[in-house]
């Protein structure tokens, strides 16, 4: 069942939404060799409650934590760790907060220090891939408007697309109805209409697109461990029009010239 958002609801998605943007752009502040992913993990904590959300990753389904850790080969769903960031990794970022009964969903890839050209070509085209998405994503187009969007945009790139994992409807819970894949037909799927919040979340990779869970049962990562990267934002559709709630400014003030 798909809900539909009230303004007032809608209006309290633009909080968690806001809320989030703000917690990757505290840990935009963070990313640089010689941090562990616990430390960040503590800092994003300890983050998101003063600011009165809750982390709503943390016990998700038994995840054991405020933020999943995409360190190179891991596509999603990695555990924070004393793993030491270095020079030319990339680090997925993706959180879930909420606030006042509504959930902000979103995620970034940040280049730690000075990255292969070859792997920052793979960040950009993802992050692109998404606004590629966001443009298909209007009011009477459907689902498969926006999978084929990310897809034909990566592809065409020579990237690969992950095809076991989906963004979704988001709101009182973060995962709703509809699955929104990375990958699809023009034309088919759910009818895109006002009131829907949606998170678009592709999940592209250098090499193959086959992925691996590992024995922790949430650690996803490629088959082949080439990179992959991640970008994701909330989306509403107001009034007919389509509205990002997530924004990707805070983390664009952290980093200044260091922005990709
Ligand atoms: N953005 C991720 C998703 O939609 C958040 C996962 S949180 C977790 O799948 F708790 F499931 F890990
Ligand atoms: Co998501």
């Amino acid at each position: 069942m798909i809900y539909l958002k009230t303004p007032e609801e809608i209006e309290k998605m633009r909080a968690a939404c806001r809320l989030a943007s703000l917690t990757l752009g505290e840990i935009a502040k963070w990313i640089a060799p010689g941090i562990t992913t616990n430390r960040i993990e503590s800092i994003v904590r300890e983050f998101i409650h003063d600011n009165g959300g809750r982390p709503a990753c943390l016990g998700y389904g038994g995840f054991p934590a405020a933020v999943c850790y995409e360190v190179n080969e891991t596509v999603v769903h990695g555990f924070p760790s004393n793993y030491t960031l270095r020079e030319g990794d990339i680090i997925g970022t993706d959180t879930v907060v909420e606030l006042d009964g509504f959930n902000g969903d979103m995620c970034y890839t940040f280049p730690v220090g000075e990255v292969s050209e070859e792997v920052l070509a793979l960040c950009r085209t993802t992050k692109e891939s998404l606004y590629k998405g966001i443009e298909a994503c209007r009011e009477g187009n459907r689902i498969g408007d926006i999978a084929n969007a990310v897809q034909t945009y990566c592809e065409k790139r020579g990237y690969t697309v992950v095809r076991e994992m989906c963004g979704h409807g988001i709101g009182r819970k973060m995962h709703e109805e509809p699955e929104v894949p990375n990958y699809g037909r023009r034309g088919t799927g759910v009818m895109i209409r006002s009131g829907m919040c949606l998170c678009i979340e592709p999940m592209i990779n250098l090499g193959s697109r086959n992925v691996v869970i590992e024995r922790d049962g949430w650690t996803c990562r490629t088959r082949d461990r080439r990179p992959s990267a991640h970008y994701e934002h909330t989306i509403a559709i107001v009034d007919g029009k389509t509205e990002v709630l997530t924004s990707f400014s805070p983390i664009k003030e952290a980093l200044n010239e260091r922005y990709i």
